[in-house]
């Protein structure tokens, strides 16, 4: 397995000094910025578009930034993303009328590209895209809002995805997202993710070197 990869969610961050935040928990050991994007449509709440993408590129952040799709639809926001300086951007399948080309658009816009899917989503969405993905987002809390608590038969459906990863012999990460916490994150890793996302556990605590630290021993045990 590929180094693990920490990438704290922006939902959870202090928007009124984005910039600032962002930075200091790149600095505090963070791998990857997530950005979630929501339509109040797809999901029940509304965040930030393409504009502030392009705000912490234009701030000076050069870290990747991992922009999380929860809109619909999907295709024609993803060029203004691809823009904005999006490194990888995901969707939710049942979002998108075109599964594979919406993933085609994200490819063809230079971005890594990724399917999302919610706790109760089936994975048969997988079947014929393989392929195309750098990226499969497994959803281990009801997409909308930071602060939930980690649904516990998501590591089983890990272990699923995990298997069908190495089986395909494609060099495709595994992320999670949701509850992800200092508490829980080695045995999510053990259930075969490689990529955690977490809001609230990180920006909700004054010393984000210290939580981001904690996990990396956690993963590391
Ligand atoms: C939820 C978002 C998550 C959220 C995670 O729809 O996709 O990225 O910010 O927040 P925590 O880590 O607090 O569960
Ligand atoms: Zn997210």
């Amino acid at each position: 397995m590929r180094p693990f990869l920490i990438a704290p969610s922006i939902l959870s961050a202090d928007f009124a000094r984005l910039g600032s935040d962002v930075d200091a928990v790149l600095d505090a050991g963070a791998d990857v910025v997530h950005f979630d994007v929501m339509d109040n449509h797809y999901v029940p709440n509304l965040t930030v578009g393409p504009m502030i993408c392009q705000a912490l590129r234009d701030y000076g952040i050069t870290a990747d930034i991992d922009v999380h799709l929860m809109v619909k639809p999907v295709d024609r926001i993803i060029p203004d993303f691809a823009k904005a300086g999006a490194s990888i951007i995901t969707f939710h399948p049942e979002a998108s009328e075109h599964i594979d080309r919406s993933l085609q658009v994200i490819k063809e816009s230079g971005c890594k590209a990724g399917l999302v899917f919610n706790p109760a989503t089936p994975l048969h969405y997988l079947d014929h895209v393989m392929d195309k993905l750098d990226v499969i987002l497994l959803m281990s809390v009801n997409p909308g809002f930071g602060g939930q608590s980690f649904i516990p038969s998501t590591l089983d459906k890990l272990r699923q995805v995990r298997q069908r990863i190495d089986e395909s012999g494609f060099d495709i990460r595994l992320q999670v997202d949701g509850g992800v916490k200092v508490d829980n994150i080695a045995d999510i890793a053990k259930a075969g993710a490689d990529m955690f996302v977490a809001g609230s556990a990180i920006f909700n605590q004054p010393d984000y070197k210290a939580v981001i630290d904690d996990m990396r021993s956690e993963l590391a045990s």
